[in-house]
């Protein structure tokens, strides 16, 4: 919960009702911008419009990248420089729906495109990777099974924090090499032939993943870390 001034808190008679949409609404934001970003590479790529919901699970898997990893780099700059606390507080709330998201990647991958990934075969081809992001999205379940005040005095404040900390950026590494796995071919072909000029959206977002674990390291090195 914030500490708002006094007149904040009265005009926000939810605030925490008011964190959950916002960060739903920037979910829903990011998976639309995204989804039509693939909808035009495809576009580019072959000449026909297609929404599929292949483009829509790649658009939700790079969301989720997305909000996870920005609510880990609010942990990080909140280390170096003051944010505002109504800020700060998004870092659970944008975690917790990004690990919605990712789940819902998961899901659609085995249950709506078996065409693309049928289950269990693809698993069992793929399996480095299919372990990888079980184990990235087995940790974002941990987090987000303890991001709530009971679980913090259970813990104890700094056991809580390590764990969530250490968690994180396990998952978002994993998440790193997942990804990473799966689209090295499409990247080695983007720098190539760059056809089409708009490369996936997965190595933007890899990159993002790396400078929020650059973050992270940084805020280990300056001994800011509590
Ligand atoms: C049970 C866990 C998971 C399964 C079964 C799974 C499955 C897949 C599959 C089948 C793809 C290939 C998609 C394609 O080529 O279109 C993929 C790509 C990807 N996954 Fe996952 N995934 C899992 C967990 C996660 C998690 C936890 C995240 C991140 C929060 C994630 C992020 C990504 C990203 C960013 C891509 C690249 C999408 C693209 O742009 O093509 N995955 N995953």
């Amino acid at each position: 919960m914030p500490s708002g001034s006094g007149s904040e808190r009265t005009n926000t008679k939810h605030p925490t009702l008011r964190f959950w949409l916002g960060s739903i609404h920037f979910a829903a934001d990011a998976v639309l911008v995204a989804f039509v970003y693939y909808i035009v590479r495809d576009f580019l790529k072959d000449g026909n419009w297609k929404i599929t919901p292949y483009l829509l699970n790649k658009a939700v898997a790079n969301a989720a990248f997305l909000l996870i990893g920005l609510s880990m780099l609010l942990a990080s700059l909140g280390r170096f420089r003051r944010i505002a606390p109504n800020r700060l507080v998004f870092k659970k709330y944008l975690g917790v729906v990004g690990f919605g998201l990712a789940a819902l990647h998961a899901l659609t991958s085995h249950l709506a495109l078996r065409a693309k990934f049928p289950w269990p075969a693809w698993t069992r081809q793929n399996w480095e990777t299919a372990l990888l992001g079980f184990a990235a999205f087995a940790l974002f379940a941990a987090m987000a099974a303890v991001s709530n005040r009971q679980a913090t005095e259970l813990m104890g404040g700094a056991a809580w924090r390590r764990f969530l900390s250490a968690a994180g950026y396990l998952g978002a590494l994993l998440v790193i090499v997942h990804a990473s796995w799966l689209k090295w071919p499409s990247w080695l072909n983007w720098v190539k032939t760059f056809d089409p000029w708009l490369p996936s959206l997965s190595l933007p977002m890899v990159l993002f993943g790396l400078a929020v674990l650059a973050a992270r390291l940084a805020v280990r090195l300056s001994g800011t870390e509590k």
